[in-house]
This record gives structure tokens, C-alpha cells and sequence, in this order.
């Protein structure tokens, strides 16, 4: 069955006090009610065992990246198994900025995903295209090709593990939301390659949330679309208050 999900992505945002006492906001206002969906938040690598210590089973913990080599000399590096000793359960891998501004490859990212899955994470797995590409109109053919190099040498039952994030790399912390009938044009697009390749129930199956200025006062109704099942949420996962009226819109 496909889960709706609310994942923050805080970025390199917040110090370790400052991150724990924002998880303990959300994990607070969670505990009073029962969300429509599945609340994850995604945090630095120094965050994640401190926070881990004060949020609740309800509240799912994610790292925003993972090293595409298993163990070794690798200095500076965050494997996989080291994220899954924290306690977290999810990794955000091929963020559009880990791509852009860290060289992330096709390559690398489908190492990154063979290693988060033989660790027991759940990859957030992220696509999507830059403005140029939408503009010229060759953002489908972007997107297939992100999650074709990256994903589609995965067999059926390791593919259903994943959860995808298309995020607009032109409506990522600008302001500029997709709109929601865009938005679920490239979520059923996307439901479509799945379902070419794995068949309609994997596709059914598949997570695919939508990222990209997603906020209290826009998530309805993206979260109405029939595709979109759910989002990463940048700036606004910052603020408790905010963070949890997207979890609140489903
Ligand atoms: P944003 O970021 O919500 O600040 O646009 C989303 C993301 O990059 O995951």
C-alpha cells in the first residue's frame, strides 16, 4: 500500500541544540494528534543520535546524505551503516544541491542507493529539472533519464523500498511553487515509467512526493492531486508551527 509522507529536509541548518530543540517541537505536537501520514524529518549527520534520544516513535528520523562507499579511508565521509546505527531509518540521497554544487553522479547516487538499501534505509530519492529545462521542454526526458541511470538496474521488491521526491530545482527555496496540476503531470509521468518497467503494482505502491516551496497554505492542495503523496519540505520544515501544517493538510 503507498504511504503519504511529510519529510523535512533541514539542510545545513540549525546547531545540535538548536536541531534538538526543534525535533522536540515536532515530536510534541505529534503526540497530540494522528496525522493522515507518515512525519519524517531529515537532519544533519552531528544531529541525528541527539535527536534520535528525543523523538518518539511516531516521528521518523532521515539523513540528508550517505557516503557511496561502504567502510574505510574515506576521510570526512558518513557510510551508510553509520547512519543506520543512529537510529534513523531514512536517507535523503541526490538532492538537486548535492548534485549541483557536490558533482553528485547517475553513478555515484546508484551506489549511494545499493548501500542505504543493503543498510536498511529507506532512500528519499530525489529528481527533478532546472528551469532551462523546463523552459526548452526537455524535463520529462531529464527525469526519466535521473531515475533510468540511477534506479531501474534495481530489482522489483528493492525498487518498492524506495521513496521518490520530485522537486523542481526552479521552485526549490524561491518562492516559486510548482502548481499542483504540474506537479501531478510529472508525478503521473513518473507513476508511468514505474509501472513500464516494474509493472502497476509496484507503481501503485510507489511513494512520490513533491518538494520545491511546498508550505502550509500550498500543500492542500498538492496533497489533493492523486499523485502526490505527500512532500520534502525545505524552509518551512525549520519552524515547527509551519512543518506541521503541511503534516495537518493531508
Ligand atoms: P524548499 O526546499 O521547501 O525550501 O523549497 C525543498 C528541498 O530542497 O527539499
Amino acid at each position: 500500500m503507498r504511504k503519504n509522507i511529510v519529510a523535512g529536509n533541514w539542510k545545513m541548518n540549525t546547531t545540535v541544540p538548536e536541531g534538538v530543540k526543534l525535533a522536540s517541537e515536532v515530536n510534541a505536537a505529534l503526540e497530540g494528534i494522528t496525522p493522515k501520514c507518515d512525519v519524517v524529518i531529515g537532519v544533519p549527520f552531528t544531529h541525528l543520535t541527539a535527536v534520535k534520544a528525543v523523538i518518539g516513535e511516531k516521528l521518523g528520523l532521515s539523513a540528508e546524505n550517505c557516503a557511496d562507499k561502504a567502510k574505510g579511508a574515506y576521510t570526512g565521509e558518513v557510510s551508510a551503516a553509520m547512519v543506520a546505527s543512529t537510529g534513523a531509518t531514512y536517507v535523503i540521497l541526490g538532492h538537486s544541491e548535492r548534485r549541483q554544487y557536490y558533482g553528485e553522479t547517475a553513478a555515484t547516487l546508484k551506489d549511494k542507493v545499493a548501500l542505504a538499501l543493503e543498510n536498511g534505509l529507506c532512500p528519499i530519492f530525489c529528481i527533478g529539472e532546472v528551469l532551462e529545462e523546463r523552459e526548452n521542454g526537455t524535463y520529462f526526458d531529464v527525469i526519466k533519464a535521473q531515475i533510468v541511470e540511477s534506479l531501474f538496474d534495481l530489482s522489483a521488491e528493492d525498487f518498492g523500498k524506495i521513496v521518490l521526491a520530485y522537486e523542481p530545482v526552479w521552485a526549490i527555496g524561491t518562492g516559486k511553487t510548482a502548481t499542483a496540476d504540474q506537479a501531478q503531470e510529472i508525478h503521473a509521468f513518473i507513476r508511468g515509467l514505474i509501472a513500464e518497467k516494474y509493472g502497476n503494482q509496484v507503481a501503485d505502491d510507489t511513494t512520490i512526493l513533491y518538494g520545491g516551496s511546498c508550505k502550509p497554505s500550498n500543500a492542500k492542495e498538492l496533497f489533493e492531486k492523486p499523485d502526490v503523496d505527500g512532500g520534502l519540505i525545505g524552509g518551512a520544515a525549520l519552524d515547527a508551527a509551519s512543518f506541521m501544517g503541511i503534516v495537518t493538510a493531508f
